[in-house]
Formats: C-alpha cells, structure tokens, sequence
C-alpha cells in the first residue's frame, strides 16, 4: 500500500469488505485479523494508519499539541508533513518512509496526541483514500470507527463490535502488561471514557453504529466464540441492510 494519487470516492456497488467498527479495547483487532485469515482476505487495521501519522507528526515537531498557540501554521506543516509520508503495511507492520515504525505506535506520546490527528478532516480524507484503494485490490476485512459508516458504506458485510468499558479497561492493561507498561485499570478505563468521548463526538466520522450494522456485545465471550459468530455472519451471504442484522449478545 502507498500513498494515493488519484481521489477515491465510497463505491456505489456491493464491495468485498468486512467492515468492523467499534469502541477502543472491544477486541477489534484480534478479532479482526483472526476472521481475515479464516476467510482469506487481507487485514486493514485502520488505527494503526493513524497512529503511524500521529507518529509522523511528532517526529516533524508538529503534532496538535505542539502547534496548539499557532493552528494555521501548524495545519500547513501538518499538511506538508503528511504530505511527505508514504505510508505502507506489510504482513501486519506498518512502514512509514521506509522505516518500520510499528514498535512506536503504542507509546504514550502517540496514545495522547492520536485521538486530535484522527479528528483532522484532511488526515481522514487521505487514510479513506488509502483504504480504499487497499480494498480496491481485493476483499479485506477492515476495522476502525468509520469503515461501516463512511469508508466502506456498501461493506457487504458491516459489524459493530462493543463491550463494556470495565472489561474493556482489564483488556487494554493486559496489553500495556504485555509490553512491560504497569498501569492500573483505573487509569485506562478513564482514557477509554475520555477517548470514548473524542471519538464519537468530533464533527467528522465520528464512531457509531453503521446502518445495517450486526450489533455483537462480546463481553464474556471468548474470542473464538465472537470470530465463529462474524464467520458464520459473512458465509451466509447477508448483505447489511437498515434494520436488517441487529443483535444483541
Ligand atoms: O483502534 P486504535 O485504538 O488503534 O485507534 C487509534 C485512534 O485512531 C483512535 O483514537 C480512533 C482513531 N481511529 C479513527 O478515528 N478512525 C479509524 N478508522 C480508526 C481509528
């Protein structure tokens, strides 16, 4: 995958893309990546591209919070430093300028300056635009806030996948444990409800339901048992549709 260079519009047919949406921590992308390969179809973790801009913007010096006194200066060096990202994922790495960058994309800096960079209208005009010419190369199942809704709106198959903010919470500690960062889960619920906040209520793409989206609460379930679940959803054939395929757990 690199950067655009012709504008893509949503599509107006049926198109081959499992389209995940949902809140921080409700298992999207183990769930994600696990359905990919069952299916055989390509994995777009679509966080990741924004975190790997928010990267990009820290390391230009120019990331929101760093040109907060001065916006319209720090929009156009935002803009000139996207601008000059190729941004390229390959077997689950994210290649940013030709370096690997996929080590930096948890770190605190990029957990507290994404949610402002993925708010931008022209950092989400460009990542739509990539992640549609992925998914113009063949089918994907493709997670983030906005596939269902806005990137992906004929997403023949459109999932919103939920859990409750406490478990989510015990979730994301188990990762930052996992990467050697003690933090209690007091903490992270507070981000995830912070983060919650930002992410449905910012004016462009914010996180919500999709139309004809399967509704799938996966508190207490096993992962295994949420990827069964969305594979049996895409081998039946259904094709989202409004107020087809709403389930609660
Ligand atoms: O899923 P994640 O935690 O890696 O996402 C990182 C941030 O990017 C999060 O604040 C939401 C934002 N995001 C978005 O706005 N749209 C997407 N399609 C994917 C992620």
């Amino acid at each position: 995958m690199t950067s655009p260079h012709q504008p893509r519009e949503p599509s107006l047919a049926p198109t081959d893309v499992v389209a995940i949406d949902g809140p921080s921590g409700a298992g999207k992308s183990t769930v994600a990546r696990m359905l990919a390969k069952k299916l055989g179809f390509a994995y777009l973790d679509t966080g990741a591209m924004y975190r790997a801009v928010t990267w990009h913007f820290l390391q230009e010096g120019c990331a929101p919070s760093e040109c907060a006194a001065e916006p319209d200066r720090g929009e156009a060096r935002m803009r000139a430093a996207l601008a000059n990202a190729r941004l390229e994922l390959r077997d689950g790495r994210v290649v940013l300028n030709g370096r690997d960058v996929t080590a930096h994309l948890r770190v605190r800096e990029v957990e507290s300056q994404v949610s402002a960079v993925s708010a931008l209208p022209f950092v989400r005009a460009a990542m739509s635009n990539l992640q549609r010419i992925v998914a113009s190369h063949g089918p994907v199942v493709a997670e983030g806030r906005d596939m269902g809704s806005v990137v992906f709106p004929r997403a023949r198959w459109k999932v919103y996948l939920d859990a409750a903010p406490s478990e989510r919470a015990r979730r994301r500690a188990q990762d930052f444990e996992r990467q050697g960062r003690i933090v209690s889960e007091n903490d992270v619920l507070e981000e995830i409800l912070v983060r919650d906040r930002l992410d449905s209520t910012r004016s462009d793409a914010p996180l919500r339901q999709a139309d004809g989206a399967l509704y799938v609460d996966s508190t207490g379930l096993l992962t295994e048992v949420v990827v069964e679940r969305l594979l049996a959803f895409v081998r039946d054939g259904a094709v989202a549709h409004p107020a087809q395929r709403r389930e609660v757990r």
